[in-house]
């Protein structure tokens, strides 16, 4: 199952919670989530435009490395199935989502991202995004 059909899931059953995406995935089929989630996993992903910091992307490129995001991300951070693709994402939504799995607010599928980011500081947080978005 992809990424995107969890994350519908979510959505829909109330674990992960937005003012704009509850709504819309509250009248969602299974079927609906399915064909949305193929949809999005057969687009190629375009690089995003963001202003990143060379310093901060060196050290998260460390911080990934030494906290194993690539064991689960896989080398590249191209994600697979479940695991979400992370390179180009976007810089500010990384920052954001990141402090939600901290401060465990993000819902996450098994508790795998809130104890992978539990030892970060908020600086850690900024440096992996800087990373993650410039890959
Ligand atoms: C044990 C496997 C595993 C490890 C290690 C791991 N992740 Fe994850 N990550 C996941 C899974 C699974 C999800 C999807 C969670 C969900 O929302 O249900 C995820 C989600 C994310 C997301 C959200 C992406 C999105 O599009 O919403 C980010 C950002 C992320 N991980 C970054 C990291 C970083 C940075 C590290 C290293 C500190 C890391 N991950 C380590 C498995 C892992």
């Amino acid at each position: 199952m992809f990424f995107t059909h969890w994350q519908l899931i979510k959505f829909r059953d109330g674990r992960r919670k937005d003012p704009q995406m509850s709504p819309f995935a509250a009248n969602l089929s299974d079927d609906d989530m399915a064909d949305l989630a193929a949809h999005y996993a057969a687009q190629r992903p375009q690089p995003r435009p963001a202003a990143t910091d060379a310093a901060k992307v060196s050290a998260g490129r460390q911080l990934a490395e030494q906290h194993h995001c690539v064991s689960c991300h896989r080398p590249g951070l191209t994600g697979h199935e479940q695991v979400p693709r992370l390179a180009g994402q976007d810089l500010a939504y990384l920052v954001k989502i990141l402090r939600a799995f901290k401060a465990q607010t993000a819902g996450d599928l098994d508790g795998t991202m809130t104890t992978a980011v539990q030892p970060l500081s908020e600086a850690d947080i900024e440096n992996l995004a800087h990373y993650m978005a410039t890959r």
